[in-house]
């Protein structure tokens, strides 16, 4: 039975929630207002409008359609300026050690995530090549914790959703995934990611032999 890894990008593969932070921090404080490393766990796997939609109501700011749409591209704006030299140093510890042992084992590997962004960053970290399918913020038109985005690589790879595994590092993530049907690994704090089916801290407690198991079942 054919087995296919999806993957989110922020979190899992690489670590830009602190651009996505330093970039948001920039609005905030634009506007007024502070923002926190802790308000910003709320951030994680939420699109870019919602994110901006949370921003508004912790600085208890109103804004105008042109407003939200002018901040939310700005946001972005700073956001490419910092991950502009991002390179392959910032893929998080042991990422290109699993996705070599599926690429060796033939298994179809697709790409889920909320970011818009994904493509260019694969590219820059040098990642591309191993993904078969790339589903991301310009694909999907509901949100993670909707199961969308990974029904659509699961699609994509032409696999069974149900044979297919998820690496999420956000509560939505997880949610999502479980929504559809897929097996859920919770990359992270156990205790926020409690919903996944198996919980690891990073790719570096994940063995072989795991994955091994993983896709033969
Ligand atoms: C997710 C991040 O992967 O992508 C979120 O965890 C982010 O923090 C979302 O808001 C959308 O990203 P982008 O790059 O389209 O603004
Ligand atoms: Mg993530």
């Amino acid at each position: 039975m054919t087995k296919g890894l999806i993957f989110d990008l922020d979190g899992v593969i690489v670590d830009t929630a602190k651009y996505h932070y330093l970039a948001w921090k920039k609005l905030a404080n634009t506007l007024g207002f502070e923002f926190t490393k802790e308000q910003n766990e709320l951030f994680k796997g939420v699109s870019r409008k919602r994110c901006l939609e949370i921003l508004l109501e912790i600085g208890n700011r109103e804004a105008t359609q042109k407003e939200f749409d002018t901040w939310m591209l700005e946001k972005n704006v700073d956001y490419l300026e910092y991950i502009e030299n991002m390179d392959a140093s910032e893929i998080l510890p042991d990422v290109p050690k699993v996705l070599q042992y599926l690429k060796d084992n033939n298994i179809p590997i697709a790409l889920g995530s909320a970011s818009k962004n994904a493509q260019p960053i694969l590219e820059k970290v040098g990642l591309l090549h191993y993904f078969d399918a790339i589903v991301d913020g310009n694909h999907v038109t509901k949100a993670k914790p909707d199961p969308e985005v990974f029904l659509l690589a699961a699609k994509q790879l032409k696999v069974e959703a149900s044979d297919c595994v998820v690496f999420e590092d956000a509560v939505a993530g997880v949610e999502a995934a479980n929504a559809a049907n897929m097996i859920s690994i919770g990359i992270g704090d156990e205790n926020v990611l409690s919903e996944a089916q198996f919980n690891f801290k990073d790719f570096t407690e994940i063995s072989l032999n795991f994955i091994q198991k993983l896709i033969e079942k």
